[in-house]
C-alpha cells in the first residue's frame, strides 16, 4: 500500500492530494494512509501534511532501491537492485551475488563504502551520502579480452549521463577516467569471473562524486578530484545538489544501449562513441609499466580497446591495460 500512495503522490509531485481521496482509492482508513505516509518520512521522502489539503510530495533526494527503479527505462539493467547504506565495497556484494546466479542486470548501491576498491590495487575514496557506488552484474557472451570494450562503454555511458544530468561535458582518460575540467569525477573498476574462452560473469564498479565539496576529499585527492556539484557550482549553477537516483536511472538507460550494441557485435560503434568524447588522443602520454616509463604521442584505439602509441623512437606499440598520464591533465606538465 505505501507503494501505491508514494506513486500517487509521485504523479502530483509538489501538489496536494487530498487524504481522503488516497484512502478511498485504496479502499483503506484514512488512519492506515497517515501511518504509510509516516513510514515514507522516516525513509527520506519530504512529504508536507495538511489537516485542510492533505499530502505533498517535495523533491528532496532519496536514493533507494525503489526510486532507482521507478519508471526505469530498462529491459534487463536494475531489474534487480540491492540498496544499502553501507557495505565495505559495491563490487564485493555484486561477486557474491554474481556467483549466487543473480539475474544478469543485478544492480548494487551503496550509499557509503568503508572499504571502496579503485583500480590497480588502489583504495576509492568513497564519502558517506554524497556519491554514487554502484556496480552491475554483467554476463556477457564474450571472450575475456573483449571485456575491455564493456569498460570503454560504461565510460560512454557516465560521459552521456552526466550531460543530461546537468548539462556538461565530461571527457574520458584512457581507459575510463572520466573527468571534468582535468580532474577526476568517475572511475571505473571492472572485474571479472571467467576460464581462458569463456566469461561466467563481469562486475561493472562505478564511482562517481556527485555532491561533495571539496573538504569531503581527503587533502591529497582535492586537485586531482572533483564532484559534478562543486564543477558546476563553479560554472556558476544554482548550487542544487544532484538526485543521485536520477543519475543512476540514466547510467543504466545508457549502458543498456552500448552493452546491446556491443552484444550485437558492433563494436565499432563503441569505440566510435568512446573517440567522441576521449581527451587522450592526439595528447602526449607517459606510460608506466613495470618496465619502467615510456613516453609518446596517443594515436589510437584499437577495436579491442588497445591504446595505440607512437613512442618517441618512433615506433608503435598497443597498451591493453595499466596506468598512463596525459600531459596537461592530473598534475602531468
Ligand atoms: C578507479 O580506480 O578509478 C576505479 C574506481 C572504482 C570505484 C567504484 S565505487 C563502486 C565500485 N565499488 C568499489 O569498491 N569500487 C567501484
Amino acid at each position: 500500500m505505501k507503494d501505491k500512495i508514494l506513486a500517487m503522490l509521485r504523479e502530483n509531485q509538489n501538489v496536494f492530494v487530498s487524504g481522503e481521496m488516497l484512502s478511498d482509492r485504496l479502499g483503506v482508513s484514512r488512519t492506515a494512509v497517515w501511518k504509510c505516509i509516516r513510514e515514507l518520512r522516516e525513509e527520506g521522502y519530504d512529504i508536507e501534511a495538511s489537516s485542510r489539503k492533505g499530502y505533498k510530495l517535495g523533491s528532496t533526494e532519496v536514493y533507494n532501491a525503489a526510486e532507482i527503479q521507478w519508471a526505469l527505462p530498462t529491459r534487463i539493467l536494475g531489474k534487480q537492485v540491492v540498496y544499502r547504506p553501507v557495505l565495505d565495497s559495491t563490487n564485493v556484494l555484486a561477486k557474491r551475488l554474481a556467483m549466487e546466479d543473480c539475474p544478469e542486470g543485478t544492480v548494487v548501491v551503496a550509499d557509503t563504502q568503508t572499504a571502496g576498491r579503485g583500480r590497480l590495487g588502489r583504495d576509492w575514496s568513497s564519502s558517506p551520502c554524497k556519491g554514487i557506488w554502484m556496480s552491475v552484474v554483467l554476463r556477457p557472451a564474450a571472450k575475456p579480452e573483449e571485456v575491455n570494450l564493456i569498460t570503454l562503454a560504461a565510460a560512454v555511458a557516465v560521459v552521456r549521463a552526466l550531460k543530461d544530468a546537468a548539462g556538461v561535458e565530461a571527457a574520458i582518460k584512457w581507459p575510463n577516467d572520466v573527468l571534468l575540467d582535468g580532474k577526476k569525477v568517475c572511475g571505473i573498476l571492472t572485474e571479472m569471473g571467467s576460464e581462458m574462452e569463456r566469461v561466467h560473469y563481469v562486475i561493472l564498479g562505478i564511482g562517481i562524486n556527485v555532491n561533495q565539496e571539496a573538504a569531503d576529499f581527503p587533502p591529497e585527492l582535492r586537485d586531482k578530484a572533483v564532484s559534478l556539484y562543486s564543477f558546476c557550482a563553479k560554472q556558476g549553477s544554482d548550487g542544487r545538489l544532484f538526485n543521485r537516483s536520477e543519475i543512476v536511472k540514466k547510467i543504466l538507460f545508457y549502458l543498456e544501449d552500448l552493452y546491446s550494441t556491443m552484444n550485437h557485435g558492433k563494436t565499432n560503434d563503441i569505440i566510435h562513441a568512446w573517440k567522441e568524447h576521449t581527451c587522450t588522443l592526439n595528447k602526449v602520454v607517459k606510460i608506466k609499466d613495470k618496465n619502467g616509463c615510456m613516453t609518446g604521442t596517443a594515436e589510437d584505439i584499437t577495436s579491442d580497446g588497445r591504446l595505440v602509441v607512437r613512442l618517441e623512437d618512433g615506433t608503435l606499440r598497443e597498451i591493453l591495460s595499466g596506468e598512463i598520464s596525459v600531459r596537461g591533465l592530473l598534475g602531468y606538465s
